[in-house]
């Protein structure tokens, strides 16, 4: 019934280690629970007998028409929840109508999956998400393999220059199986390790010396005709360099917990962003999604669209293709339910749907 019970029964499927990697998070698992916490605690305050005859889901993201504001977001080995891994994730997403970001660490071959989605006439957007790696010729490399297989934007994810301390997932002992590894990072080698001298960290003075900075940002930029979004901003001042540094869009997002624990949930972090981009490019969400009405409250706050994670691997591990689909079918139901129910007849009321009145967000250029 709804996304919740896919969690649980996902569950019982799963062997610890699995779980713990695809669902846990960082330290204690604070800004896990905080995300969830913060979309239910903001309230709705409805208006009714409004005229909601001919209302849609539609919204606009980046020169498209999407049918729902509702993207995949960029997840790793999604082979570990179910055999048909990205493959099954790909061809429910263009099959529902929602868009689907690409990991670079997932475990299928990027073009395999690009040929399928795109595949679909009622498809929402494709896009490729990026991490930046140390060899400069092998991102570029890759960025063309996107290109060339028809991903429509790039996804730079920011808020990782080194993983998080994930403690569950340590704890568990997990390792990627035989068989699931990040194949398109194949012929990837690992860089050299500097010689430490005593009393340098290893973390400062050697992986951090890697760490993708602003100034790659113009780089990117410069070796492709895709535009650029940005995954992971939460402080206002970094949204506004983002755009001065030309990205297309910002995804507010803390990783789904899995990165800084203890940060500040991507409710409470996305009016100020929204304030601070001033409509110049669209601002989309993550993190804790798992209602319709959390999908409104994020639209109600200026956000054009929203991706939803770990539920889609909860549909996954669960029935492959299907599950992934009606996931994201009970979501779209109960956003449409949700609106009716505000006196929204389309998303463009969601502002109104808040108890809190925000300032009112400036519709993206
Ligand atoms: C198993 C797993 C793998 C992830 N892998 C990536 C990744 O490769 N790149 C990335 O930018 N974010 C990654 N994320 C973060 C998601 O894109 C997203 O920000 C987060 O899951 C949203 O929170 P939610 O799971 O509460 O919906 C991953 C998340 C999970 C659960």
């Amino acid at each position: 019934m709804t996304l919740s019970d896919h969690e649980r029964h996902a569950r019982s499927l799963l062997d610890e280690s699995a779980w713990a990697y695809l669902f846990g998070a960082a330290g204690d698992e604070l800004t896990l629970a905080s995300n969830l916490r913060a979309w239910q605690e903001m309230t709705l305050l409805p208006r009714v007998l409004r005229p909601l005859a001919g209302g849609h889901t539609r919204v606009e993201l980046l020169g498209r028409t999407l049918a729902h504001p509702i993207l995949i977001a960029p997840m790793a080995y999604q082979r570990l929840a179910h055999p048909d891994g990205e493959h099954a994730t790909a061809l429910a997403t263009a099959a529902l109508g929602a868009g689907l970001v690409f990991s670079t660490q997932a475990s299928a071959p990027l073009e395999e999956i690009a040929s399928m989605f795109l595949r679909e006439a009622g498809r929402g957007p494709l896009w490729f998400q990026l991490y930046l790696q140390h060899d400069r010729g092998f991102t570029q490399a890759l960025v063309q393999r996107a290109e060339a297989a028809g991903y429509e934007a790039l996804v730079l994810t920011v808020d990782a220059p080194v993983q998080g301390a994930r403690d569950r997932e340590r704890r568990s002992g997990f390792r990627l199986p035989q068989g699931v590894a990040a194949v398109n990072l194949d012929g990837l080698r690992a860089p050299a390790a500097r010689p430490l001298t005593t009393g340098q960290s290893a973390l400062f003075d050697d992986l951090l010396c890697h760490a993708p900075s602003w100034d790659h940002i113009a780089w990117l930029r410069s070796i492709t005709r895709l535009p650029v979004l940005l995954k992971g901003i939460l402080h206002p001042d970094d949204a506004r360099q983002a755009v001065a540094c030309g990205a297309a869009g910002v995804i507010v997002s803390n990783h789904g917990g899995r990165t800084l624990d203890t940060a500040v949930s991507t409710a409470s972090a996305l009016p100020a962003v929204v304030q601070a981009v001033q409509g110049a490019v669209p601002v989309l969400v993550d993190g804790g999604i798992r209602r319709g009405t959390d999908v409104l409250k994020a639209i109600g706050l200026g956000a054009s669209a929203v991706l939803l994670g770990r539920p889609a691997l909860h549909g996954l591990t669960n029935a492959g293709a299907t599950g992934v689909a009606h996931v994201l079918r009970l979501l779209r139901d109960e956003l449409e339910i949700a609106m009716a129910l505000t006196g929204c007849r389309t998303l463009a009321d969601a502002p109104d749907a808040l108890a809190t009145v925000h300032p009112r967000p400036r519709p993206p250029a």
